[in-house]
């Protein structure tokens, strides 16, 4: 029982659950350089195999829903929220309670859509500056751009996904930053080196905003 609610959001069964391609490692490296930035952080984060930086406070969830509630009992006492998680937009509704047993039909799994977290923060009375992702496989730039309407963002920042050596699983990316002021394109470079430069331009509109 206690597994199936732990994988909760994408579990098949006890053994089995689906994913995508996110590793987490632009999240951490953001963590990482606001804290170098001289920002308190606290990082909430889905399944990945990485260490956290040691200054911020973490708080490590499995599901959608948990990174929800997680989100929500901290997110009023923050001034800028970053959503970086590769969040499923789907939970598998009615895991298997044991482990399915193979046959030679297909498997059909009902999908049902989990909350949009960085939309309920936005919608919040009081929203803090909200920074939001968009990992796209084409029309990138439109879809950012109707990202950053749509979930009233105040920044987005868009990786296309595909580009070799760059993005999900990999240590290096590449970000298109859109804002309603303006945008930048940050270069190719390791996601430390993409995570400082994003601080500094998210550091630079929350000023102006303020
Ligand atoms: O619409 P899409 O899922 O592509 O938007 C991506 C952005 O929304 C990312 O910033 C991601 O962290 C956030 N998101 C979320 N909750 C979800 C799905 C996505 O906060 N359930």
């Amino acid at each position: 029982d206690n597994q199936i609610d732990a994988l909760e959001c994408m579990a098949i069964d006890p053994v089995r659950y689906l994913s995508n391609r996110s590793s987490g490692k632009m999240g951490f490296a953001i963590a990482q350089a606001a804290l170098e930035a001289g920002a308190e952080v606290d990082l909430i984060h889905g399944p990945v195999v990485l260490t956290p930086p040691s200054r911020s406070r973490v708080t490590a969830v499995v599901s959608a829903q948990e990174m929800y509630d997680a989100v929500m009992a901290t997110v009023e006492s923050v001034d800028i929220f970053i959503a970086c998680a590769a969040v499923a937009d789907y939970r598998i509704e009615a895991p298997a309670q044991q482990k399915r047993k193979k046959d030679d039909v297909s498997l059909n799994l009902t999908l049902t859509p989990t909350r949009d977290i960085l939309l309920s923060v936005t919608a919040l009375p009081e929203p803090p500056f909200a920074v939001g992702f968009a990992a796209e496989t084409e029309n990138l730039l439109r879809h950012a751009r109707s990202k950053l309407e749509r979930k009233s963002l105040d920044m987005i920042a868009a990786n296309q996904v595909g580009v070799e050596g760059s993005g999900f699983e990999s240590s290096a990316n590449e970000l298109h930053v859109l804002w309603k002021g303006g945008e930048q394109v940050l270069a190719k470079a390791p996601k430390q080196a993409i995570a400082r430069q994003l601080v500094r331009l998210i550091a630079n509109c929350y000023c102006l905003r303020k």
